[in-house]
């Protein structure tokens, strides 16, 4: 894996984020904010206004980052302009909270405080987690300051509804930490390997109703799925999940298709067809349903026979058509086997003209279904086979990626090393 490859799976590593604190009560949760960051590897310089103050000290932000907390314009020592330093050397400006004061000094680009002067110095993304009354955020003005700032490249985190600092309940309150957090790798990650690539997965285990309040189901929990979606948002892709009801939340900063059975996920994944770059069928979807489902719920008196038919396989069906259109560029799908695995695997892989399989050993321990580890082995169209040792999902994911990313650049899998 290269360095540069390496650098956008630890899409937090390394990266220096500038973290501009406006004076408003949600200024405490840019604390844990902070905390985060910095724990993910991320350097935190942290400039806070001087209503930021009233609320946190710059001690809290710098025990946390490690790091000096800027607070004024003067005095930085070092015969530095520290504002234009820290502008120049970053990855991305995120203003937690952003309060309107705050948004509207940074449309209208005043300069005479240092979150305000970096802002305007700097070339980093600016992401923007507004916090304030519902009112204040409602105004034409603060409406019309944010549009600015977005149509300027801007991001924007939140507001989200619930209980505001004065006690009534509304649209203002700061996007919660961990959300935030998912936005800056999304807004870190924007210019990755996959940038402008719209990247497809199906994920969960499909429900297939029997009755109004019974349906067959399997052990999938979205998890693998889920790690793949985070990751190729975290490489710069568009991302879309096509989702049975999961065990495990949609990651920030990715689009959601919620599906029930087989039958609509094949559908929405045909919907979205023409505008897919890459497919990836993480999900275990029903092979059969019941041939019928009842109206009513099935009441109990004797043993009952359930009749099940085959369900559409969406891969299969995609990869026919793909065929002839050349669309999707990248397919990839999972083989969950317990015994013959490269052979079963291999022949999954032709009958659905897929280009990579990831094929793993459900009866293993720590592999497979509900577990947060899996050990995979690749095997791609022409082929190579690659074992990878037991990792993370999220690692799988992010090497996934990493493949999917090579591949696009047309690479193959001998390229990729283990
Ligand atoms: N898959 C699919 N539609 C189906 C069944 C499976 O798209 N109806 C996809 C899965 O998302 C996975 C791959 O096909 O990426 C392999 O699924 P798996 O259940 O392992 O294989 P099957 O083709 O169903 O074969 P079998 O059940 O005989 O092992």
């Amino acid at each position: 894996m290269s360095d540069a490859e390496a650098h956008h799976v630890r899409v937090l590593r390394g990266k220096r984020v500038l973290l501009g604190v406006s004076g408003g009560i949600a200024a405490y949760k840019a604390v844990t904010v902070a905390s985060r960051l910095t724990q993910a590897g991320a350097i935190v310089d942290v400039l806070m206004t001087a209503a930021a103050q009233k609320f946190v000290t710059p001690l809290t932000f710098s025990a946390i980052t490690g790091r000096p907390v800027t607070t004024d314009m003067w005095g930085q020592g070092q015969g530095q302009i520290l504002h234009v330093t820290m502008a120049r050397e970053a990855d991305l400006f995120l203003v937690a909270p952003a309060t309107a004061n705050t948004i509207a000094r940074l449309a209208l680009g005043l300069a005479d405080d240092p979150l305000s002067a970096t802002a305007l110095a700097t070339r980093a993304p600016l992401l923007l987690a507004p916090a304030m009354e519902t009112g204040m955020w409602e105004n034409p003005a603060t409406q019309a300051h944010v549009a600015t700032l977005v149509e300027r490249g801007a991001t924007l985190v939140g507001p989200m509804p619930g209980r505001l600092a004065s006690g009534a309940v509304g649209m203002g309150r700061m996007a919660e930490p961990p959300q935030i957090i998912e936005m800056v790798r999304k807004v870190l990650g924007r210019k990755g390997p996959l940038a402008g690539v719209h990247v497809v997965i199906t994920a969960g285990g499909t429900q297939e109703a029997l009755d109004p309040v019974r349906f067959l189901t399997n052990r999938s929990t979205g998890k693998m799925g889920i790690a793949i979606a985070r990751s190729a948002r975290d490489f710069g892709a568009e991302v879309t999940v096509i989702h049975s009801p999961l065990q495990v939340s949609i990651p920030f900063g990715v689009h959601s298709v919620p599906v029930t059975s087989a039958r609509d996920m094949c559908e929405a994944t045909f919907d979205l067809l023409p505008r897919t770059d890459v497919l990836i069928g993480a999900a275990a979807v029903a092979d059969y349903r019941p041939a019928t489902v009842a109206e009513q719920k099935i009441k109990k008196k004797d043993d009952i026979t359930i009749q099940l038919v085959r369900n559409p396989d969406i891969l299969a069906e995609v990869g026919r058509q793909r065929k002839a259109t050349g669309r999707p560029r990248i397919m990839v799908g999972f083989a969950a086997e317990t015994e013959d695995l490269l052979a079963n695997a291999k022949a999954k892989l032709e009958a659905k003209n897929l280009d990579l399989i990831l094929v793993n050993d459900v009866s293993a321990p720590h592999s497979g279904f509900g577990t947060d580890t899996n050990q995979v082995t690749l095997l791609d169209r022409w082929g190579d086979v690659l074992p990878w040792p037991l990792l993370s999902k999220e690692e799988v994911a992010d090497r996934l990626m990493v493949w999917v990313a090579r591949q696009l650049r047309g690479q193959s899998l001998a390229d990729l090393g283990a």
